[in-house]
């Protein structure tokens, strides 16, 4: 039985985070969504830790099994402490790819190794940071987020 962790900021969850957990979903016996507490210095989180996961457990209702949590400090000891066999990412474009390699190489040095789903076409060009800054500049972003996540990014951001 293989069980995989799906680690990211979910800043919130997209339409490509959720075509890639659906795939994950079945092709991992179990699947575990990790949300990152601690964001990076450059992406200051919209959402709180528990919201990004609230919003996450509201548009993966269909997904049988699915369990979301947070995790701090480095993913390899959460894999461990969860008994998460591989860690899965989605890769949207070459871009992604250099830094996501160097994640998947270092982590797999410390005894976890990573799958690279492809994000489906129609999502390559999508991200948490671009869909927050179309908002903010009142741009239109319906399609690319399921309907709850635009109404909370919305009220969020819309002045
Ligand atoms: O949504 P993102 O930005 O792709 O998520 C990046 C994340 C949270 C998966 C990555 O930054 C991460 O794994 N952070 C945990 C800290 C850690 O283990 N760092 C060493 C990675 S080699």
């Amino acid at each position: 039985m293989t069980k995989a962790c799906c680690p990211g900021s979910f800043d919130p969850v997209t339409n490509g985070h959720l075509d890639v957990i659906e795939r994950a979903a079945r092709l991992f016996d179990e699947l575990i969504i990790a949300v990152s507490e601690e964001p990076t210095q450059t992406k200051l989180a919209l959402f709180t830790t528990e919201e990004r996961i609230e919003l996450i457990g509201e548009v993966t209702t269909h997904i049988d099994g699915l369990k979301v949590t947070s995790f701090g400090g480095l993913l390899v000891d959460f894999c461990r402490e969860m008994d998460c066999d591989v860690i899965v990412k989605g890769i949207r474009a070459v871009s992604d790819f250099d830094y996501e390699m160097q994640m998947a190489q270092m982590n797999a040095r410390m005894g976890v190794p990573t799958v690279f789903l492809p994000t489906s076409p129609e999502y390559s060009y999508l991200s948490s940071s671009l869909l927050k800054q179309v908002v903010t500049l009142g741009g239109e972003i319906t399609g690319l987020v399921p309907s709850t996540v635009e109404k909370r990014l919305l009220e969020r951001l819309k002045k």
